[in-house]
C-alpha cells in the first residue's frame, strides 16, 4: 500500500472524524470544503471531534486500573489496553493537539486533489448532489487516485460510472464516533478491481479500523442490514403498545446477553436519524402502517427535545 496524501471531501460530522482519525495515524490529510461559509461550519465540528478524542483518552487514563476500562477505551486509538500506560495516553493526547493544529482545510478543489493517493467523499447523502460533485471531480483527479465514498445508503454501482475510474472506485463506510466504534465496511461494485479492495482493507487497518469485508453489494452494508430491522422491530412493538421501551430492552439484554437493548442503542444513534429513516419510507404516509405509527411515536419524543444521549434525554435520562 502506498497511500500518503488523503483528501476528505466534506467537513460534516463524519468527514471531520474521518479526517481527524486518518491524520492521527500519520497520513497527510486535506479536507476539501466547497465554500468560505463551509469553513465556519466545519471548524466547530473539528473542535468537537478534538474534544471527543481528548475526553475518551482522559476517561481511559482515569480508569486504567479498573477492569471496566475494557468497555470504554477508544479502540480506534489503542490496540492493546492491557499494555497501555499513562505515558502512552499522554503521548496520544499530545498527538490529538498536533493533529488538530496540522489539519489542512482547502477550498480550491484542484489544489486539494493534486497528487492525492486517496479521495474519501463524505458529503451530504443526496444522490444528485453527489453525482454533480463526482462529475466535477472525475476529469481533474490524478490517474493514481483511489476514490471511495462513505455513503450510508447508496450502492457503489450507482456512482461508479461518475467516478471516472470505476475500477478504482468503492465504498469505505465508517460508523459515527469512529475513534471508539472503529469499524470500516469495505464494499466494491462488480467492476472494482480486487487489488483496490485489498488496498482499502489495509488502509482501514492502518487508520485503526477493524475492516469489515463486504463481498457483494448490499444496501445497509453488514451493520445496518442487521441493526435497522432490530431497531424498527423494537420501535414497532412500543409504537403498537405491545410493551414499553424498558421492558423491550430488558427482554433483549436478558434474553441474549447483549449489553444494550434497542432503545439504549437508539439513544446513541439519535432519535432523529431513526425518524428520518422511517419518515422517508412511502408506507409512513399511512398513519396506520407500522412505519406511520413509528414515525409519530418518534416525533412526539423529538418535539419534546428527547432526541437521545447528545440531548441528555431520549428513552433514558442522561442528565446525571
Ligand atoms: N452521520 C452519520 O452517522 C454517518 C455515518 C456513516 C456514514 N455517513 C455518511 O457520511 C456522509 C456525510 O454525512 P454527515 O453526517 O457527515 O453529513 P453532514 O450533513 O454533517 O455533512 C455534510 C457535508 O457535506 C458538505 N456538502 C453538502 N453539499 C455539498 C456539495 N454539493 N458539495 C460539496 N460539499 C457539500 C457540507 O458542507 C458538509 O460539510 C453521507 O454520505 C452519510 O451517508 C454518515
Amino acid at each position: 500500500m502506498d497511500i500518503k496524501k488523503v483528501v476528505v471531501a466534506g467537513g460534516g460530522v463524519l468527514g471531520t472524524q474521518i479526517a481527524f482519525q486518518t491524520a492521527m495515524k500519520g497520513f497527510d490529510v486535506t479536507i476539501w470544503l466547497r465554500s468560505e461559509s463551509s469553513i465556519g461550519r466545519t471548524q466547530p465540528k473539528l473542535d468537537l471531534t478534538r474534544n471527543s478524542y481528548r475526553k475518551a483518552l482522559l476517561q481511559t487514563k482515569a480508569m486504567l486500573n479498573d477492569p471496566r476500562v475494557a468497555y470504554i477505551y477508544p479502540k480506534g486509538l489503542i490496540d492493546d489496553i492491557t499494555k497501555t500506560t499513562e505515558a502512552d495516553i499522554d503521548a496520544l493526547l499530545e498527538k490529538v493537539d498536533q493533529t488538530y493544529e496540522g489539519l489542512k482545510l482547502e477550498l480550491d478543489l484542484n489544489k486539494a486533489l493534486d497528487n492525492a493517493d486517496l479521495l474519501i467523499e463524505s458529503m451530504t447523502e443526496n444522490i444528485n448532489d453527489k453525482i454533480a460533485l463526482f462529475d466535477k471531480i472525475a476529469p481533474i483527479l490524478d490517474e493514481k487516485t483511489i476514490f471511495v465514498s462513505n455513503s450510508s445508503t447508496l450502492l457503489p454501482s450507482a456512482l461508479a460510472d461518475h467516478s471516472g475510474r470505476p475500477e478504482k472506485y468503492l465504498h469505505l463506510h465508517f460508523a459515527n464516533n469512529i475513534w471508539s466504534l472503529n469499524i470500516a465496511e469495505v464494499m466494491g461494485h462488480p467492476g472494482t478491481d480486487p487489488k483496490y479492495f485489498e488496498i482499502m482493507v489495509e488502509f482501514a487497518k492502518a487508520i485503526g479500523m477493524l475492516p469489515i469485508e463486504v463481498h457483494k453489494e448490499q444496501a445497509g452494508y453488514v451493520l445496518n442490514s442487521m441493526l435497522v430491522p432490530l431497531l424498527n422491530s423494537a420501535l414497532g412493538l412500543a409504537a403498537n403498545g405491545v410493551a414499553d421501551p424498558k421492558t423491550i430492552d430488558l427482554t433483549w439484554t436478558r434474553g441474549t446477553g447483549a449489553p444494550l437493548g434497542p432503545f439504549a442503542i437508539l439513544d446513541v444513534v439519535g432519535l432523529y436519524t431513526a425518524y428520518e429513516i422511517n419518515a422517508s419510507s412511502p408506507a409512513a404516509k399511512d398513519p396506520n402502517s407500522n412505519a406511520g405509527k413509528i414515525t409519530s411515536y418518534l416525533k412526539e419524543k423529538i418535539d419534546r427535545g428527547e432526541t437521545g444521549v447528545a440531548a441528555g434525554k431520549g428513552f433514558y435520562d442522561y442528565s446525571k
